[in-house]
């Protein structure tokens, strides 16, 4: 498994991801999402948005925001119980999640070696003299406060006299903003249960320990999905809650394996009756093996009929459904499918991670899913210095722009160029040569045809560049490139 220290230098060498504010030193746990970057996350985005929302008919979308009535939040008990309970060291100050002390490595200056300083693993004793920790696990000196509970959202203020204006959060969830629109949609919309609605947006979390590149920052963005099931019915004989549960887990896991992640770095993790959010009948989480090790990608719960009922009772609003058959309203359960956008891109950049050796070189490649690689198309002039090769290569980058994200690059020599693709990820690369254009002087004729070249084998094909566009849709749709090279001849 590739190291965070590699994937953090790979992203910032070659523009995936940014230090927030680098040239004023940072800021913590900000990132900002550089060219290649910003691409990979609205192609996850765009992927998830038409599997789970446009090409299911149980299922809609919504984009609601993100500063919200401040009732919302106690309805929600987000105001009372999304807390975590924290520490501070008395002596550097530090603070310290007390559910991620255990986890923490602790410095120990040790009685029975004259004092000597020494880093103890997470969660051991000293080896010399036996202490376990009890002081601040970074300077080792300071005496921890009590716990306290630290509420995660971040507070603000509405309006432009700051003693007049209301305090309000910054959503910590995308899920409230569909929970109160539940009765709009459906009015609108006339659907009957079950079905779904989706939203892709920020939230931010004033996380005490944020860190891990980006995999815990204090703004991030989520893909969520509440759907909405009559408690009162069944399918195939089990209650419909744990009937779409148990399929939203399926769909979920399936959908990360589709896309690439390898099956061996996915796994399941059922929560126990004391982990579960006050909302949850159960939750279970999609974990993958970051570099980090095993961690949560995202969570999949069942909400039940908490949030409705809250929000009904504290707007005074029936949040009901109309059950023609059972002539009967009924509050619907709720399945909550819940990603991280960041997360996503961070398991998607690590497992397209290698290292290869080439021809005695090392090769470095992100093995993206073409349809979530950052560039499809790098488009290379053989060389730079004919202008009807470098005409061509430009209007074949112009062509398929139309449709894809495609790159020009004429600023180093082929081999150069394709390893540079292969780090960032493109699937294919288009050379366009002398063939292509003929060569006049040696009364050599133009064939039209250009290379396409596949960055997982390295093999090359011609295909006439007239059907260049239809190869390289095929290709990105999911022909196998061997079925593309078989129709086309090997170069
Ligand atoms: N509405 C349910 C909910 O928000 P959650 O488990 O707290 O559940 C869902 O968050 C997902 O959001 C997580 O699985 C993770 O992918 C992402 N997420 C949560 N906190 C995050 C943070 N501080 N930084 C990055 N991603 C985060």
């Amino acid at each position: 498994m590739v190291s965070m220290e590699t994937l953090v230098s790979l992203c910032k060498r070659r523009g995936f991801v940014f230090q927030s504010s680098e040239i004023y030193g940072g800021i913590g746990s900000s990132w900002d999402y550089g060219p290649l970057g910003v691409e990979l996350r609205n192609k996850i985005k765009r992927v998830w948005w038409r599997d789970f929302v446009q090409r299911r008919p149980d299922m809609l979308g919504l984009d609601a925001s993100i500063l919200m009535h401040p009732t919302v939040w106690k309805a929600s008990g987000h105001v009372d119980n999304f807390t975590d309970p924290m520490v501070d060291c008395r002596e550097c100050r530090h603070r310290f999640r007390v559910d991620q002390l255990a986890e923490t490595p602790w410095v120990h200056y040790c009685p029975a070696t004259k004092g000597n300083k020494f880093t103890i693993p997470a969660g051991e004793a000293c080896s010399h003299c036996g202490a376990a920790r009890t002081l601040c696990p970074d300077c080792g000196k300071g005496e921890l406060t009590p716990p306290r509970q630290f509420n995660l959202m971040f507070k603000t203020l509405m309006g432009p006299v700051e003693e007049d204006a209301a305090v309000t959060y910054l959503r910590p969830e995308t899920a409230q903003g569909i929970f109160v629109n539940f009765d709009n949609v459906l009015q609108s919309m006339r659907r009957k249960l079950p079905f779904g609605i989706g939203q892709i947006g920020k939230a931010f979390r004033n996380e005490i320990t944020p860190g891990n590149f980006i995999f815990r920052t204090r703004e991030f963005e989520q893909m969520e999905i509440e759907y909405f099931v009559n408690p009162h019915e069944t399918v195939e004989g089990r209650p419909a809650d744990e009937y779409w549960h148990d399929r939203w887990i399926e769909d979920c896991l399936a959908w990360f394996r589709r896309y690439g992640i390898q099956s061996d770095n996915l796994r399941l993790h059922e929560h126990a009756r004391d982990e579960l959010a006050h909302y949850a009948k159960r939750t279970a989480d999609v974990q993958y093996r970051f570099p980090i090790g095993w961690s949560e990608l995202m969570g999949i719960a069942n909400r039940t009929d908490f949030d409705l009922k809250q929000h009904a009772k504290f707007s005074g609003k029936a949040l009901t459904y109309f059950d023609e058959e059972r002539k009967e309203h009924v509050v619907p359960y709720v399945i909550e499918p819940s990603a991280g956008v960041d997360r996503a891109l961070l398991a998607f950049l690590a497992d397209a991670y290698r290292e290869e050796e080439v021809r005695g070189e090392k090769r470095v490649v992100l093995r993206f899913h073409p349809e979530l690689a950052p560039v499809s198309v790098a488009v290379l002039p053989l060389l730079k210095k004919r202008d009807d090769i470098v005409r061509t290569a430009h209007a074949i980058r112009d062509e398929l722009s139309r449709d894809l994200t495609v790159v020009y690059d004429d600023t180093a020599a082929i081999g150069r160029l394709y390893r540079r693709q292969d780090e960032v990820g493109t699937p294919y690369c288009v050379t366009v040569d002398v063939q292509t254009v003929g060569d006049s002087d040696k009364g050599e004729p133009a064939d039209g045809k250009v290379t396409i070249r596949d960055r997982d084998s390295m093999e090359q094909i011609r295909v006439e560049a007239a059907r260049l566009a239809q190869v390289i849709g095929d290709l990105l749709r999911g022909t196998a490139w061997a079925e593309v090279a078989a129709g086309a001849g090997r170069s």
